[in-house]
């Protein structure tokens, strides 16, 4: 595959601090998209990991395959699947640092004779090496109608850390402003955090939809977008600017933009090159329009 260079290099995202994306190129070699602030590598994410050294990234966020028949999957016997999803987790907490976080999105999986869909973190959660701080729940609004059940709604991340007395939670950076009575007071004090409240274990975000008249305006031609709200919550909440985050299943590059748009420098794995094209296309569009809005700020700082 050609190295895809970014359109758009003369837009310089600030990294202060934390482990510099360059170091990676003298482990793991040229990255297939390359940025400013992106490493996107093109292959398999187990082999990447086992190269990378003890304790590099600050954050991860991540959406397997599930192992349902996507396109961009292979399906696995379930002993399979599941090991194999521990040997890649064995590996993000390796590279993962004293105080880091990782936030694992997964589906449902049908269990024969068993169960029709069971949260994977149920396989899962105690075959991982990480504590788990709590499972969110996304909930969305459209989806899939069901017939002899009640229609999903809801996926599920857990949100797991190294240390469970140490890691990091900006909550003042991720407070929800949609409060009823923001400005309510108790004895001449105003009641709530004038920042919004604790947004809960609930997060109420669109699903990224497609369809000629109800596409999502952040859409891609990637089969399993996350909304960008999603990780944008994520990245603010459990990581620090200048920190690094990796996503080892990059997808359309959902977690590269929100990272970019949080001066977190970012890297990530992806097998299929369309993909990786689909996210340095998109990639490359917000730092223009970035780099746009930045040009017309500083225009109307000098009127
Ligand atoms: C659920 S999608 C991720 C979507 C992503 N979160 C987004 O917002 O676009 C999983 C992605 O992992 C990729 N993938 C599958 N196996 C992989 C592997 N072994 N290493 C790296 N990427 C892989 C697939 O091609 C797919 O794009």
């Amino acid at each position: 595959m050609n190295t895809i260079g970014s359109m758009n290099d003369k837009v310089t995202i600030s990294i202060s601090k934390g482990t510099s994306l360059d170091v990676l190129t003298s482990i793991i070699g040229e990255a297939s998209f390359s940025c400013s602030g992106v490493r996107i590598y093109c292959g398999d994410c187990l082999e990447f990991l086992k190269k990378l050294p003890n304790s590099i990234v600050s954050l991860t966020v991540t959406s397997p395959p599930y192992n349902i028949g996507k396109e961009y999957e292979k399906r696995m016997e379930l002993e399979e699947y599941l090991n194999w999803c521990e040997s890649w987790i064995n590996e993000v907490y390796r590279i993962t640092s004293p105080q880091g976080a990782f936030w694992l999105n997964l589906g449902y999986l049908e269990v024969p004779e068993k169960a029709k869909s069971l949260p994977i973190p149920y396989f899962l959660w105690d075959h991982i090496p990480f504590y788990i701080i709590q499972e969110v729940v996304w909930n969305y609004g459209a989806g899939v109608a069901a017939r002899r059940s009640f229609s999903p709604r809801n996926e599920k991340f857990l949100w797991c850390v190294k240390d469970p007395y140490n890691y990091t939670f900006n909550l003042e950076d991720i407070r929800d402003k949609n409060v009823k009575y923001l400005n309510q007071k108790k004895h001449g004090k105003l009641k709530c955090n004038p920042l919004g409240k604790n947004p809960t274990d609930v997060w109420q975000f669109p699903k990224v939809t497609s369809g000629t008249n109800r596409a999502s305006k952040e859409r891609t031609n990637h089969p399993a977008q996350f909304p960008i709200a999603v990780v944008d919550r994520i990245v603010k909440a459990c990581s620090n600017k200048g920190e690094l985050v990796m996503d080892p299943f990059m997808g359309s590059g959902s977690t590269a933009e929100a990272c970019l748009r949080n001066f977190r420098p970012v890297f990530g794995f992806e097998t299929r090159p369309d993909y990786v094209e689909i996210a340095a296309m998109r990639i490359d569009k917000y730092l223009k329009k970035k780099a746009a809005e930045d040009a017309q700020g500083k225009l109307f700082a000098r009127v």
